[in-house]
């Protein structure tokens, strides 16, 4: 490739220059300088390839695809263009040309880490989990001292139960980086999965010790001393959607029979059959919910934590807007009386304690609207709140739910019980869908 002539004459440096006002965020000198280095050298590859960084960054994926297709245009079989852009159309679900692009690029350069990490990740974001394993499998025997390829294949194991397999890769970093903090949240996550208490313990003191300000950190330290944390950290959550994103909707609604966005969807429907009407998505994830629901007169508005998941959710075109924000927030920076319909599906096994979340969704709703959400059931003779610590997901008691919603004013709830939530390990896990009317007139005060 012509480009490759010398990485350190003058324009190399202007390269690396312009790529490090992308990554400080200095976008204007960024495009600036891309232009005039575009002038300069035409036909060098890697000037597309900044572009495609600086449309990246941005979010503007189509923009970036283009660039990186010309990258390989103008330097045909060179490994970084392919593997970009194989990225980015794994992201876009062009999964035949990604995977085949990938593949290219594996071939090309055999020894480079960072194809053997993108190719993965290709697999990984086409929903190729088979792919992904083996491709992460043999990225550990090519690179095996590589932590980043064993930690993705010991966390890609722990996604498929495997967790013995994956606490194995787990030990091998651990030996030679004992104070890796995710490395050791992974051992404690197995050993929690495995139901090893004493050795989730020791890896939760070893985590505080290496992390003591890290709030993930501190979680796990007390969940894996028996305690019930009100909530779980935002960074928590987002990591592990952000991962989860690029499978949820084939992992959940096919692999796991989720049918709650559905029903939900079905409801509000039967709330609105003119589809007039505004709705918040709390934990909106990959918007099954305006995917079921279809367009509607009014607007929806998504709120998560995930960019990845919202990410997904946009595409679907259906939502107005979308918010990167913990549920949390949300609910408290609201104006009131502001929706005619408020869903939250699947989230608040994540949000823990509901005594934050029910009182302003009912001060957010417009007179007569609906706050619709569904929990994972906890048992009657259990506390009206426990942390499943196998899974990592609350469970509330339906009894105290709708205890809760009556305190704190809705005046009709309905409660659904759900005997098959979503499935887990072929199992039903049993849950329950509320919907809770705000009152028409505010009660007298
Ligand atoms: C299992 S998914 C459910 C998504 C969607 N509601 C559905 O039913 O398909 C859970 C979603 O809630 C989001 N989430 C969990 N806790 C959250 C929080 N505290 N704030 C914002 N989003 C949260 C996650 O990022 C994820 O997208």
């Amino acid at each position: 490739m012509s480009s490759s002539s010398s990485s350190t004459d003058q324009f190399t440096a202007e390269l690396q220059q312009i790529r490090g006002f992308i990554a400080n965020g200095q976008l204007q000198e960024a495009a600036q300088a891309l232009n005039v280095a575009q002038q300069r050298a035409p036909k060098d590859a890697r000037v597309p390839l900044l572009g495609m960084r600086l449309a990246e960054s941005v979010g503007n994926l189509p923009n970036a695809t283009k660039a990186a297709r010309r990258a390989l245009a103008l330097a045909p079989g060179w490994h970084v263009a392919q593997i970009e852009l194989a990225l980015l159309l794994a992201r876009q679900k062009e999964a035949d040309e990604a995977m085949r692009l990938a593949m290219e690029a594996l071939a090309n350069a055999p020894k480079d880490v960072q194809v053997m990490a993108g190719a993965i990740n290709v697999a990984f974001f086409s929903g190729q989990t088979d792919q992904t394993l083996a491709w992460a499998e043999e990225g550990v025997r090519r690179f095996p001292d590589n932590a980043g390829v064993r930690l993705f294949l010991a966390r890609h194991l722990s996604s498929l139960g495997r967790h013995d397999d994956a606490a194995a890769h787990l030990q091998y970093i651990h030996q030679r980086a004992p104070h890796h903090d995710e490395t050791l949240k992974g051992l404690l996550n197995c050993a929690l999965a495995k139901g090893d208490e004493a050795q989730a313990r020791e890896y939760a003191d070893r985590l505080l010790a290496v992390t003591p300000y890290d709030d993930t950190a501190r979680y796990w330290h007390a969940v894996a001393h028996g305690q019930t944390p009100a909530t779980q950290p935002p960074e928590l959550v987002s990591s592990l959607f952000d991962d989860y994103a690029p499978n949820f909707d084939l992992h959940l609604v096919r692999g796991l029979q989720y049918r709650v966005p559905e029903r939900v969807a079905q409801i509000l429907l039967e709330k609105h059959p003119d589809r007039r009407f505004n709705l918040l998505d709390l934990g909106c994830g990959t918007g099954l919910i305006g995917f079921y629901l279809g367009p509607i007169e009014g607007f929806i508005v998504g709120a998560d934590l995930s960019e990845k998941m919202i990410e997904e959710a946009a595409r679907h075109g259906i939502y107005a807007k979308f918010h990167r924000v913990n549920v949390l927030d949300a609910l408290r920076e609201t104006p009131s009386d502001h929706y005619e319909a408020i869903t939250c599906t699947d989230v608040l096994i994540y949000v823990g304690d509901l005594a934050p979340v029910i009182p302003n969704a009912l001060r957010i709703l417009k007179p007569g609207g609906h706050f619709v959400f569904s929990c994972e059931a906890a048992s009657e003779d259990e506390a009206d709140l426990v942390l499943r610590e196998k899974v990592n997901r609350y469970a509330h008691k339906a009894s105290a739910v709708e205890r809760q919603c009556r305190e704190a004013g809705f005046d009709e709830v309905i409660v659904e019980h759900l005997p098959t939530l979503r499935t887990e390990g072929g199992t039903p896990v049993p849950g329950f869908l509320v919907t809770a009317r705000k009152p028409q007139v505010a009660p007298a005060a």
